[in-house]
């Protein structure tokens, strides 16, 4: 479409001045005339509709042809205000200012819905001001997002539900090690309490946080695989009986390992039983070579079980578990992991799943 002399605007907004008088300056403003009709065009075959505004009115100077398809639009002779060519799903009229309330010359992008000749359709707004000569000019480019957001809300549908499903079977698998022995259950379930707040407060990423409740959560899954008779003996055990009881971790790892679920997860459930000092078991591991999930879920299995009551003793007093944690930070505990712990019953956190601030 060729510039015409109804685009003072246009040219002004593009940085040049209107037609010249001057003879002498004929073939350069021939020239840029040239240039401005190329740019119009490429603007013209555009795909996102573009909007060029005088400010603060909203004058629209010039939309591009995508502009008016997209938003329904038919060309007036006569300029229009921008909130005549924008409106909400509701049909209401839409302003600049409401959108961007600062004339920054920045770009600020938002998402906003708006109505289509085809619906509701959701675009990217994205708005740059700018001052020359002392007139504020703007630009309005509108990109439609609609595909893109509803493909990113059903991915994160679809994740959600996958998520669902992985925390059912979660609860259902630690559901089934309860049935076997009721404490490891319990113990279970009330140390992937305390494995979250020790999480939290060691602002790990939420995906973290929850692939190391799920590791409490089945820690001790390998439980299923343990003798009954072994589960329920009293007190000490026989160094037979212990290795196999210790066999526990390997287990648990084998079956999360089978049913795909994280290395991280699956090495948490193997290693929670290694201390900082290589006293610990499967494979004697040694400080930071020991997975930091099977770090936090070490202390809190251990803390948990000092809390709560065994048919073979009663439960130790908090005092006790916070000796139990001095002593041996460092050496049996991972220190940090220890010291959130002594916070946590320090403030009067319970493990206990039904508790107020006692246990
Ligand atoms: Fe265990």
């Amino acid at each position: 479409m060729p510039i015409d002399g109804n685009d003072d605007q246009f040219l002004a907004l593009m940085g040049l001045g209107a037609k010249s008088g001057k003879k002498s300056h004929y073939p350069e403003l021939k020239r840029r005339l040239s240039e401005l009709e190329r740019m119009r065009d490429l603007l013209d075959q555009a795909r996102d509709a573009i909007f060029l505004l005088s400010l603060p009115e909203e004058i629209v100077e010039y939309q591009n042809e995508a502009a008016l398809g997209l938003l329904g639009l038919v060309r007036t002779p006569e300029k229009r205000l921008l909130q005549e060519c924008l409106k909400t799903s509701q049909g209401a009229s839409l302003s600049l200012f409401s959108l961007f309330p600062s004339l920054s010359s920045e770009e600020q992008r938002k998402i906003v819905p708006l109505l289509t000749r085809n619906g509701t359709r959701r675009f990217e707004a994205s708005f740059q001001a700018a001052v020359e000569g002392g007139r504020t000019s703007g630009i309005l480019i509108l990109r439609d997002q609609e595909e893109r957001i509803a493909i990113q809300e059903q991915l994160a549908a679809s994740l959600k539900a996958v998520e669902e499903a992985r925390m059912k079977t979660v609860r259902l698998t630690a559901a089934m090690v309860e049935m076997k022995d009721s404490y490891t259950g319990k113990n279970q379930r009330q140390s992937a309490r305390l494995a979250h707040e020790i999480g939290l407060r060691l602002e790990l990423p939420k995906p973290g946080i929850d692939d190391l409740v799920i590791a409490a959560l089945l820690h001790d899954v390998g439980m299923m695989g343990v003798p009954t008779e072994i589960l329920c003996i009293p007190g000490p055990l026989r160094p037979v009986d212990r290795r196999l009881m210790q066999e526990h971790a390997a287990i648990g790892r084998d079956i999360l390992a089978r049913e795909g679920f994280p290395e991280s997860i699956s090495l948490a459930v193997l290693h929670h039983h290694e201390r900082m000092d290589g006293s610990g078991y499967p494979d004697g591991l040694k400080g930071e070579a020991i997975p930091l999930f099977a770090r936090i879920v070490g202390v809190a299995d251990v803390v948990e079980a000092m809390l709560s009551h065994r048919p073979y003793r009663p439960a130790h007093s908090r005092e006790e578990v916070l000796r139990e944690l001095e002593e041996h930070r460092g050496t049996l505990y991972d220190s940090r992991t220890a010291e959130i712990c002594i916070s946590l019953l320090m403030e009067g956190f319970s493990v206990a799943e039904d508790a107020g601030s006692s246990d």
